[in-house]
């Protein structure tokens, strides 16, 4: 689910810290979220100052974004991404992460797989111990299926919903998003394996060993934390 903690000026200056990794002729992955944005914004400033960048969306509402900022884009298809920028709802000091608050998850983790490095950007709230809940993007067919396995893996699971939409809320690719709560997640490696093989998991947001840096804003400042 969203931590609607952090400060406007923490994200943007986390934001702003990795968008400043981008040299010129890079493609980029561009991540979803409200810390996210503040990178493509700040993308857009150097384009308007010549950086030449193109940039591979993870959802259609940083695919919008970019275009109204004025980020060229380019897909998967054509491209490798050099670098991938993106938040998360939570990250731990071993720099794994639970992603999908935003439902857009699956996307997310294939253009982070995809890139030769990826770059986190986070505000201190983001911080935990140990993670709690994973979003799960599932096939509908799949639901009940995905809940009993799930449940013998020891999470609850819930549907995600939301205000402004009945029913369920659906990736853009058109699935159920469902939140796995498992209270306290000791071995995020050994749960990402099993949640890998549960059929029916379109994919999960447990973002495991794939970070190469986590960029921490704060009111005053930036730390860079690197695997
Ligand atoms: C979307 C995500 C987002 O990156 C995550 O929810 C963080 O968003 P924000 O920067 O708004 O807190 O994983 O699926």
């Amino acid at each position: 689910m969203k931590n609607r903690g952090g400060s406007k000026e923490a994200k943007r200056r986390a934001g702003r810290s990795a968008a400043d990794q981008v040299e010129d002729g890079d493609v980029v992955g561009l991540g979803t979220g409200s810390t996210a944005a503040y990178a493509v914004e700040r993308l857009a400033e150097r384009v308007d100052a010549g950086l030449d960048v193109e940039g591979v969306p993870t959802s259609s509402a940083t695919r919008r974004l970019a275009i109204q900022e004025g980020v060229p884009l380019t897909s998967l298809d054509v491209e490798t991404p050099d670098l991938a920028i993106d938040g998360a709802d939570a990250y731990t000091s071993d720099l794994d992460l639970v992603k999908g608050g935003g439902a857009a998850h699956t996307r997310e983790k294939v253009v982070a797989e995809a890139s030769e490095s990826f770059l986190v950007v986070v505000d201190p709230s983001k911080e935990v111990e140990a993670f709690e809940a994973v979003p799960l993007e599932v096939l509908e067919h799949a639901l009940p299926l995905v809940m009993e396995t799930v449940e013998e893996l020891g999470g609850e699971t819930l549907p995600r919903k939301c205000d402004g939409k009945d029913g369920w809320v659906v990736s853009d690719d058109g699935n159920p998003v469902l939140d796995a709560d498992f209270d306290r997640i000791d071995d995020p490696r050994e749960l990402s394996r099993a949640l890998d093989g549960v059929t029916g998991v379109v994919e999960h947001g447990l973002f495991v060993d794939m970070a190469d840096e986590v960029h921490v804003g704060e009111d005053e400042g930036v730390t860079v934390l690197n695997r």
